[in-house]
């Protein structure tokens, strides 16, 4: 049932090691060249930005996670509160389960407690080949009244998944209808192994609005779904796909070469605000996290509140010294440098 598979999610994404064990973000490979001559006040450097034509104090979202099952919804409230005080932007988890049975639809009240925040709806792309269509996207987006709709892709979880949807054939058109029709800007969105070259142009090129790339070295769903399945051979399945993916730093790249135009979102792995520097430098125009946030909103609305502001004040400080006024320059900055790594330290043994 998917409720219950949205609680095991939440269960063992706290209390379990689900971090990828070898692979990385990638974003070790890359420092600021520190500036000692800044010639900016700290307090006046500007961590504000537009993003889908609303203002975020910072260029922060808490990542779609959760909803769906009646403990989440508290989940949700503290990340949503939370998110309205630090104005800053939020996705849902999927509502499939919302929209297949409405009884659930009030764990992603979100907007009683943020009525002001960029909200994102959230369902799997892969449901246009199970019988959803722009009638149910257009329900996700009113459920909550969002501002842009997430479609996630999300292939290797749905396969080492006990009831994971694993047609995948002839999507790209449903995915264009969606965006032709729903009304409000899609984005693709990865959910842990990031978009590639070729993936983001395909997008591009059919009217997906955003991309979040969500790249490997963060939460590994192979290792989630290890964790879950009490079936040996999809086990086995799921450990050896638990380095799979692109690194968040390189499937960044690759958004930006493939669809400049496009608002791209960072995310996967993104821990502190010093992270979320370098991926707006490697040309997000914002950056996301699930994990992280997740583990505060179990406590309370301060500590995601509190985790918000560290972040901030990290990638302030980390603009400071590296002499960027604002996220324009920060994005087109020469001051970040590539440090040359080995490869096989990148991307482990063997891949
Ligand atoms: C997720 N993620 C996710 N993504 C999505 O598009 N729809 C979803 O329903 C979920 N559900 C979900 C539940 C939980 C508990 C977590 C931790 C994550 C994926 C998430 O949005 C993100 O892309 C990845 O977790 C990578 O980011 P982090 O965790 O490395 O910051």
């Amino acid at each position: 049932m998917t409720s219950e598979r949205k609680l095991d999610h939440v269960r063992i994404n706290l209390e379990e090691d689900v971090g990828f064990k070898g692979l990385t973000t990638g974003l070790e490979r890359y420092c600021f060249l520190h500036s000692a001559l800044p010639e900016l006040n700290l307090q006046e450097v500007d961590t504000h930005t537009t993003l889908f034509k609303k203002t975020l104090a910072a260029p922060l979202v808490i990542s779609s996670m959760t909803g769906g099952a009646g403990s989440l919804e508290k989940i949700n409230a503290n990340l949503a509160t939370a998110a309205q005080q630090a104005h800053i932007a939020m996705g849902v988890g999927s509502q499939r389960a919302a929209i297949v049975d409405p009884r659930s639809q009030y764990t992603f009240r979100v907007r009683d407690y943020a009525p002001d925040i960029l909200l994102f709806a959230n369902l799997g792309a892969v449901q246009l080949n199970y019988g959803f269509g722009v009638t149910e996207c257009q329900r996700a987006v009113e459920m909550i009244a969002a501002d842009c709709l997430i479609l996630h892709l999300n292939p290797l979880q749905e396969c080492v998944q006990p009831e994971g949807d694993t047609n995948w054939s002839n999507l790209l058109p449903k995915i264009e209808e969606i965006c032709h029709k729903v009304g409000v800007p899609v984005i693709a969105k990865e959910v842990g192994w990031g978009l590639s070259f070729d993936v983001c142009h395909r997008l591009w090129e059919i009217g997906i609005s955003g991309l979040d790339v969500a790249g490997s070295g963060g939460t590994s769903w192979s290792e989630v779904e290890a964790h879950r399945t009490t079936d040996e051979r999809l086990r086995r399945l799921a450990l050896t796909f638990r380095e799979w993916g692109i690194p968040t730093a390189d499937t960044l790249l690759m958004a930006r070469q493939a669809a400049p135009e496009l608002t791209l979102i960072a995310s996967g792995g993104l821990r502190n605000g010093l992270e979320v520097a370098k991926a707006i430098a490697l040309g997000a125009h914002a950056a996301a996290m699930a994990g992280p946030f997740l583990r505060h909103a179990v406590n309370s609305v301060e500590a995601v509140v509190e985790e918000i502001e560290t972040l901030r004040q990290e990638l302030r400080l980390a603009m400071f010294l590296s002499a960027n006024p604002d996220l324009a320059h920060l994005r087109d900055t020469p001051a970040l440098i590539s440090i040359k790594v080995d490869h096989t330290d990148i991307f482990g043994e063997g891949c």
